[in-house]
This record gives C-alpha cells, sequence and structure tokens, in this order.
C-alpha cells in the first residue's frame, strides 16, 4: 500500500526503513520525503510507523 503519494513511499518502504535503525517521524521525513509535500499522509505515515516498531 502507498503511504505517501507525493513521494511514492509504500508501507513496505517504510518498514525496510525501521529495519534499517529508523524510529521517528522526523526522520522519515528526513529520509524518505513522508509527509513534506501536500501532508495529507502525515497521520497514516504515523499509524504504519507505530505498527512497525511494534512488530520489531
Ligand atoms: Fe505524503 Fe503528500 S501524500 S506529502
Amino acid at each position: 500500500m502507498i503511504v505517501c503519494v507525493c513521494h511514492n513511499v509504500s508501507e513496505r518502504k517504510i518498514q525496510q526503513a525501521v529495519d534499517k535503525g529508523l524510529t521517528t517521524m522526523p526522520q522519515l521525513r528526513e529520509q524518505l520525503g513522508v509527509g513534506t509535500c501536500c501532508g495529507k499522509c502525515h497521520s497514516c505515515a504515523k499509524t504504519v510507523l507505530r505498527e512497525c516498531l511494534e512488530e520489531r
């Protein structure tokens, strides 16, 4: 599933970033650009990030 349409970031891409050590929204924004364009993906990205972190 695509989380951030503006930057074409999928749930899987976020999962891979978390596997590499990413843990926060600012890091997600900085590294993948999530939420830096229209901002509509912010709450969805937050949920996905939390789920990924819980699965670790
Ligand atoms: Fe993520 Fe627009 S959908 S910034």
